[in-house]
């Protein structure tokens, strides 16, 4: 069966990137990545496109609508069915995100709707909450918004810094995101207003503690 055909979109390190394309080196896998559009020119990410032999591009910053039309030229052009942003740093041309409404996803650091915006990571630890972890949604025209299709859940230890909260956290986003790329490739998601129902998904039964009540 022919996989679905994924676009992706970065800015920067690209780490979401290369665990979507190793995913997607699994012939199993029911998607595949088949451009890259960077707005960055030195996004580190466009070596791990062009190490795994895959289509990229930089499409021009001049102005956020010929970013906009360049990049959805790349995506239809390369007969993209899903759009990933992936650590992609600027605000989508309102007119893309109609476009390609409910055929372009996210990924997010935090238990979204909780810390939108930048430094997620940062705003969960001044918060103080005691979890946190990542998101991957549907995009609508507000930043950070929009139906939740799976979301990972990461415990925020005493003493975490920025840095070492955000590397778990991110080490569950490289899980995430080729799940919720699957679902969405195996035709499995069906929006219902705000959410998202996940055919044939359960939740895990579990409830966990921070503090864990084994202290003693
Ligand atoms: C990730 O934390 C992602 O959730 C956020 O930006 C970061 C991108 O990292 N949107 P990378 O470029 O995928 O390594």
């Amino acid at each position: 069966m022919a996989r679905l055909k994924v676009g992706v979109l970065i800015s920067g390190r690209g780490s979401n990137l290369q665990a979507l394309i190793d995913a997607a080196a699994d012939p199993a896998y029911p998607a595949e990545i088949a451009v890259v559009i960077s707005n960055r020119r030195d996004a580190a990410g466009l070596a791990r496109a062009a190490a795994a032999g895959i289509p990229h591009i930089v499409a021009p910053e001049t102005d956020r609508a010929a970013f906009a039309a360049a990049a959805d030229r790349a995506l239809r052009d390369a007969g993209v069915g899903l759009v990933a942003l992936a650590g992609f740093m600027r605000l989508l041309d309102e007119g893309f995100v109609a476009a390609w409404t409910d055929r372009l996803v996210n990924i997010h650091p935090s238990l979204l709707p909780a810390f939108p915006g930048l430094h997620a990571q940062r705003q969960a630890l001044a918060a103080g909450v005691k979890f946190s972890g990542c998101t991957v949604h549907f995009v609508r025209a507000a930043v950070d918004t929009g139906p939740i299709i799976a979301q990972a859940v990461v415990a925020v230890a005493d003493g975490d810094d920025e840095a070492r909260l955000a590397d778990r956290i991110l080490a569950a986003e490289h899980r995430l995101y080729p799940l919720a790329v699957r679902l969405f490739a195996e035709g499995r998601l069906r929006i219902v207003g705000n959410q998202v129902a996940v055919a044939g998904g359960a939740a895990p039964a579990l409830a966990a503690l921070n503090p864990s009540e084994t202290l003693t």
